[in-house]
């Protein structure tokens, strides 16, 4: 069984990537990308162009990794939404410095983002929270999430008492908890697979207030 995935790989040839051919602007840069991506999700079932890895770390460095949806973009950054009392929360909480990464197999591409991560406005996130269906807003009042639970009647229990509490057409309020975070970043390196693994990196590095754009070996 090792020895089979010890043979797994792939030559990607698909694309290459020069800094010549690349936005000034990183924040472009990655527009282009994620429209590229966005194209291939939509005609490929169960690929979510948008779902990336979320590292953070506590204060003495013990990391932890997890996927959320990217929700938004501009040259403030990079916004998800999640739980403000959540593992991931409560990290960001004490320390801000977390790593984003997008994989995006069909395009033999990865992006990595590095920055520091804050609350988004509370306007932004009320804005947010209502435009989703109503029992997803429900469900962040049904979830402790990252908490332990006894078992999955909690969670069923909570639902049904919510339901019944807001019924139809009752406005649900966001709870205080819930909320996104924009990730302002410092770092954002484009990978392109080439062949025989000489693949293209290029990273982007904030310098002051300028971006200084080199090339990595792979
Ligand atoms: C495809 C996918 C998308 C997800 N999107 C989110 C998200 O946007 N926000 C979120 O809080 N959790 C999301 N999750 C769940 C997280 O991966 C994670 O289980 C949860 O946030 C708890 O993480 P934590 O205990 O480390 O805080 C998603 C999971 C998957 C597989």
């Amino acid at each position: 069984m090792q020895k089979k995935i010890a043979n797994l790989r792939r030559d990607y040839q698909s694309r290459t990537l020069d800094i010549t051919e690349l936005s000034s602007d990183p924040f472009l840069q990655f527009k282009n990308w994620f429209d590229e991506a966005l194209e291939i999700a939509n005609e490929t079932k169960g690929f979510e162009a948008n779902a990336m890895t979320l590292c953070t770390a506590t204060p003495d460095g013990q990391p932890s990794a997890r996927i959320v949806l990217l929700k938004g973009f501009d040259e403030n950054g990079f916004i998800f939404y999640s739980n403000y009392k959540s593992k991931k929360g409560q990290e960001i909480e004490t320390n801000p410095n977390v790593a984003l990464v997008f994989h995006w197999h069909d395009l033999e591409r990865q992006i990595r983002i590095e920055g520091q991560a804050g609350r988004v406005e509370a306007s932004l996130s009320d804005k947010y929270y209502n435009s989703r269906p109503r029992k997803s807003r429900l469900g962040a009042w049904a979830s402790p999430q990252s908490q332990t639970i006894d078992n999955r009647e909690i969670l069923e229990n909570n639902m049904q008492q919510l339901q019944a509490d807001y019924g139809e057409e009752k406005p649900i309020p966001r709870p205080p908890h819930w909320g996104g975070y924009r990730v302002a970043p410092s770092m954002i390196e484009f990978w392109q697979g080439r062949s025989s693994r000489l693949h293209d990196r290029i990273v982007y590095q904030k310098d002051n207030e300028a971006w200084r754009i080199q090339r990595l070996a792979p």
